[in-house]
């Protein structure tokens, strides 16, 4: 079966420059920032995917080149078969795929609107692709869909501030749900939660995936939530994917010396009671980014063709990684 999502070479930039008579006046060239380097990966039907990696490293983008809010300066996003740029062009397959891919943010107080009552904003989507024109068989659903997210049909007529943050965050996973989507993106939905909240969205996400047999891409800079909602891991730095694979490879036995100073960097997944080490030194300005390999200046790795030439993405072990030592060191 086609993967449900597949990205080749994709790269997004952005202008960045000073107003044209700024730059004109002051004789500045256009400053563009890499975003997202050349990027492939595939998400299979019914998996999730987990890509994570320090702030500014591109996560967000990502998604939004594949929810299509983006269009990418380079390379192609296939969704559902379709290829995004195309679909662009045709309000059939754009509202198709608007239906069947949905997005799930972190600030659930940001993205559900105050005025409405929380069935309205249940049924907005219903409404909105025409799903369901009866007001009863809507009221029915909408029913539903708070069922499944484990609210009533009486909090329904509630607003959503008289919510908890993890109620509100169910509240737009109902509303996610509301056109029957196949895909969910998920940019940091628990960031902003209590641990113990946290958990129970999670365990909440996983029951509706098996359910309903949905996709994830699953956003977040805390690789306790990925290694607990994951399938497969892609480890983002400065634009790129630096290493991809199976959760368990990618976590087990970190090929890429950034993956494994993020996960030196939180409390033993195992218990062994292995120090942690801090992650060490800073993301470089994405407007300057350092020669060779983006991670050089920070890898303890580091040898010489680092700084000379950028790593090819290579098959190894399971998974894909772009590093020189990781090349030298495996036969
Ligand atoms: N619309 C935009 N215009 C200019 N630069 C942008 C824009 N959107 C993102 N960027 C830049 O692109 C880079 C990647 O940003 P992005 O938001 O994708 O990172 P992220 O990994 O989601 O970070 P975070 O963990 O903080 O959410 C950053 O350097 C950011 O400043
Ligand atoms: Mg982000």
């Amino acid at each position: 079966m086609n993967p449900f999502v597949q990205l080749n070479n994709v790269s997004k930039t952005f202008d960045v420059s000073a107003p044209w008579l700024n730059r004109v006046l002051e004789r500045k060239p256009q400053t563009f920032l890499h975003a997202v380097s050349d990027v492939s990966f595939d998400i299979r039907r019914g998996e999730t995917l987990a890509l994570v990696g320090e702030s500014g490293c591109g996560k967000s983008t990502v998604a939004r080149l594949i929810v299509g809010l983006y269009a990418p300066s380079q390379g192609s996003v296939t969704v559902d078969g379709q290829d995004m740029k195309s679909a662009a062009q045709s309000t059939d397959a754009s509202r198709a795929l608007r239906r069947k891919v949905q997005m799930i943010f972190q600030d659930p107080y940001a993205s559900l609107n105050p005025r409405w009552r929380v069935a309205d904003i249940v049924a907005e989507p219903i409404r909105t692709h025409k799903l369901i024109t009866d007001p009863a068989a809507l009221d029915k659903r909408v029913a539903e869909l708070l069922g499944f997210v484990k609210l009533t049909a009486k909090d329904g007529e509630k607003y959503p501030h008289q919510f908890s943050g993890g109620q509100r965050q169910r509240i737009s996973i109902a509303r996610a749900l509301a056109s029957n989507p196949e895909f969910l993106i998920c940019d940091e939905p628990t960031s902003a939660l209590d641990v113990s909240v946290q958990a129970q969205v999670l365990n909440l996400m996983k029951d509706l995936q098996r359910e309903m047999g949905l996709t994830y891409l699953f956003i977040s800079h805390n690789l306790q939530v990925v290694h607990h909602i994951a399938d497969r891991v892609g480890v983002m730095y400065l634009g790129r994917v630096v290493e991809i694979g199976d959760k368990r490879e990618v976590f087990g036995n970190p090929q890429h010396p950034y993956t494994r100073m993020l996960l030196d960097a939180i409390p033993d997944l195992k218990m062994t009671g292995k120090a942690r080490t801090p992650v060490a030194g800073e993301v470089p300005n994405p407007l300057n980014p350092p020669a060779g390999c983006a991670f050089n200046p920070r890898c303890p790795k580091r040898f010489a063709p680092c700084d000379q030439s950028r790593p090819q993405t290579v098959s190894f072990k399971g998974r894909d990684v772009a590093c020189f030592a990781a090349q030298e060191a495996t036969p």
